[in-house]
């Protein structure tokens, strides 16, 4: 099953010449993949999720992606999934569906640097990609696939603005590559994780806790941070630390502030290589290891969430 969210993949410009003055999710699944071949025996059917320019992902967004993934994935008849998408977002779809899934099948999630409408379009080749991967013996988890390279939800990242093969998994490289309809160079697919709150359980977005992000630099002060603690409009902060995970002063006083407001604050590095790691006399602020500051805004609204719904 394709599932179409949009993105430049779906978008269309003027024309066929423009790379840039294009509008994102314009162009239905069902006619992205009108054409393509597909992989020997499989069969493919899509559905349209939603139709958006990814910058635009929201929570209710997520909600109904998971929701119908895992039904998706419960259908016997069902062997994988592809999801087309924007790049702009990808990672943080690709994360928090790998942290509410049960996926013991491949959920892929595809792009394209270049709108439909292109002479140089990319999607098609990507997709072709993603159903070679979604049908690969052995795939599971929530996987990404961009100009041939396959990573994992937790890795990857977008690391370019323009260039087609725009995603990097840092230095923990990728699961493997696509090349001419076959896979090479995987030695063990992603185990997937124990979702943290089940797609099915996830409750209206309303009552998702709100965590948002703030990032230390030099010359930073506390004022962003006691607005959020006024303002009552945070449940978690995820503070974008410098390095190993270190914070200004002038922002660490705001979070010891932050957290007797009863905001929970996480650190993550702004590195977009190595994790923050622990220093021997423990840590004062808990951390995200190597999450990227997005991912562990992720991270830390479905702990809440989880200990919302653990609370008698
Ligand atoms: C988007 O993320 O929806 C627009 C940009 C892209 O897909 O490359």
């Amino acid at each position: 099953m394709i599932l179409g969210t949009g993105g430049t993949i779906a978008g269309r410009a003027a024309r066929a010449g423009d790379n840039l003055g294009y509008v994102a999710g314009q162009v239905n699944v069902s006619d992205l993949i009108a054409e393509l071949p597909l992989p020997a025996g499989a069969m493919v059917d899509t559905e349209q999720v939603c139709n958006i320019d990814s910058k635009d992902m929201s929570d209710g967004h997520w909600r109904a992606l998971a929701r119908r993934c895992q039904q998706l994935l419960d259908d016997p008849a069902v062997r994988g999934l592809v999801i087309t998408h924007g790049t702009d977002t990808l990672e943080e779809t690709a994360f928090f569906l790998s942290q509410v899934l049960v996926a013991a099948k491949p959920v892929v999630l595809t792009c394209a640097m270049r709108p439909a409408t292109s002479l140089e379009r990319d999607g098609p080749k990507n997709v072709q990609d993603a159903l070679v991967v979604a049908s690969a013996e052995g795939a599971s988890g929530v996987l990404a696939v961009c100009a041939g390279t396959i990573h994992c939800a937790r890795q990857v990242r977008k690391v370019h603005t323009y260039r087609l093969d725009a995603f990097s998994s840092g230095e923990a490289g990728p699961v493997g590559f696509v090349e001419e309809g076959h896979v090479r160079g995987v030695t063990a697919w992603p185990q997937a994780e124990a979702p943290k709150v089940r797609a099915e359980r996830l409750p209206a977005v309303d009552q998702w806790p709100s965590v948002g992000i703030v990032m230390s630099h030099a010359g930073a002060d506390a004022s962003l941070i006691d607005l959020l603690i006024g303002a009552q409009c945070v449940d978690g902060l995820v503070v974008a630390s410098t390095g190993n995970g270190t914070v200004h002063a002038h922002l660490e006083a705001a979070m010891e502030r932050a957290r007797s407001a009863g905001i929970a604050v996480l650190r993550a590095t702004r590195c977009a290589d190595g994790a923050v790691l622990s220093s021997g006399g423990g840590d004062r602020w808990p951390h995200a290891f190597d999450l990227s500051p997005v991912k562990a805004r992720i991270s830390l609204m479905l702990d809440l969430l989880k200990a919302r719904e653990l609370a008698p």
